[in-house]
């Protein structure tokens, strides 16, 4: 009962039609966007946004991002839009950052969780943009996945994920970027970087130059094991995914982590750059490589698919590769590794390991 518009050359403005009929009659359409796909309704109607809540599973008070086509659609929706918003607007938009602005009280609390703030975001991709426009409101798009699971960067991974849970799936390939939207928040006294995404901090700070830093660091602090060198790695059945971070030995100390874990009868799968998974000594193990470390759009590329991959061999363990730059688009890698592990091993810049 989910339909599946798989766009050709031929019938791009038909399926657009469709899928916007859909909308318009309170459905729920995943359609992709630059970033990822996402799983929309329209947001200003609260019965077709429960609907993307209940398909994902998705808690209540996780507000949606509502996408729009336009700058005026956007100021519709919010109010006191601050100037620095509007210099933002203008030099990113369309583009994978997502504004949070103060609502109009009719945008509906399920949209926004029951926060008086709304996420709003105008995606550079003509398929998203022209369904927008056609459904003629402003569409409330989480990821399309079923809530904890990656986000999906083809439309098979929303078929996986979805299928029968919603009514349709606008199928256009795969996505460009492969990680979420930057999230920044304009409603605090200083503008608030609460997710890292397709733009990098570094190209806001042209921008806002005092952006201040709002996510992470304290939640991670509990998985970090600092640099553990010789001693014993601690098997929990919770504990999945192990990110190794650091670059300086990096792939001795993978190798180490693999034979540990292979000492105790475990299936071990590998997720890491090309650079890395060249130093791997052990053949007989499921890699997924990334791509090579300096490709960093690449490896944000591969990011989702490759947990996707992995996660579906049923392995106890998966060892993640953290030799990644903090910088640009890698600081959005880094962050969506450290929330996928359960356990984090910080390598120090020159510490000495024995093998
Ligand atoms: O690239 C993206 O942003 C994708 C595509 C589909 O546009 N969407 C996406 O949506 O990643 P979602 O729901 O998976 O992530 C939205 C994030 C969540 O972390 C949510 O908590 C935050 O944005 N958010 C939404 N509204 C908010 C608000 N009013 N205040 C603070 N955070 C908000
Ligand atoms: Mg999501």
């Amino acid at each position: 009962k989910t339909e599946i518009l798989r766009i050709n050359s031929s019938n791009f403005s038909e399926s657009i039609s469709k899928a916007a009929e859909i909308l318009k009659n309170r459905g729920t359409v995943a359609f992709p966007t630059e970033t990822v796909y996402g799983l929309g309704a329209n947001a200003l109607d609260s019965v077709s946004v429960r609907k993307i809540f209940s398909a994902k599973g998705r808690p209540p008070d996780n507000p949606l991002i509502v996408h729009i086509a336009s700058k005026e659609q956007a100021i519709d929706i919010s109010e006191d839009i601050p100037d620095n918003a509007f210099l933002l607007m203008d030099a990113f938009w369309p583009g994978p950052l997502t504004l949070i602005l103060k609502r109009k009280n009719f945008v509906p609390d399920v949209t926004t969780g029951g926060l008086n703030t709304v996420a709003i975001r105008m995606p550079d991709n003509e398929t998203a943009i022209e369904l927008i426009k056609k459904a003629g409101v402003p569409i409330a798009a989480p990821s399309a996945n079923i809530s904890g699971k990656p986000s999906p960067t083809t439309a098979e991974h929303v078929i996986s994920d979805l299928y029968g849970k919603i009514d349709a799936i606008v199928d256009n390939g795969a996505v460009d970027i492969g990680v979420e939207s930057t999230v920044v928040d304009m409603t605090s006294d200083k503008p608030l970087l609460l997710r890292p995404g397709g733009i990098g901090i570094e190209d806001l700070k042209e921008y806002i130059p005092d952006i201040e830093i709002g996510y992470n660091s304290e939640n991670l602090i509990d998985k970090k094991v600092k640099s553990p060198g010789m001693k014993y790695i601690h098997y929990s059945p919770s504990s999945k995914v192990v990110l190794v971070e650091g670059f300086y030995r990096v792939s001795e100390k993978i190798n180490q982590v693999i034979s540990d874990y292979h000492k105790n009868d475990l299936n071990v799968g590998l997720l890491v750059t090309n650079e890395t998974g060249n130093q791997i000594t052990d053949k007989n193990i499921n890699i997924f490589l990334l791509g090579n470390r300096d490709n960093i759009k690449k490896v944000a590329n591969n990011l989702f698919k490759g947990l996707r991959t992995l996660d579906d061999m049923n392995l106890d363990v998966i060892i993640v590769d953290g030799s990644i730059k903090h910088e640009g688009i890698g600081s959005a890698v880094i962050n969506r590794l450290q929330k996928a592990a359960n356990e984090i091993i910080v390598l120090e810049e020159g510490e000495y390991i024995e093998t």
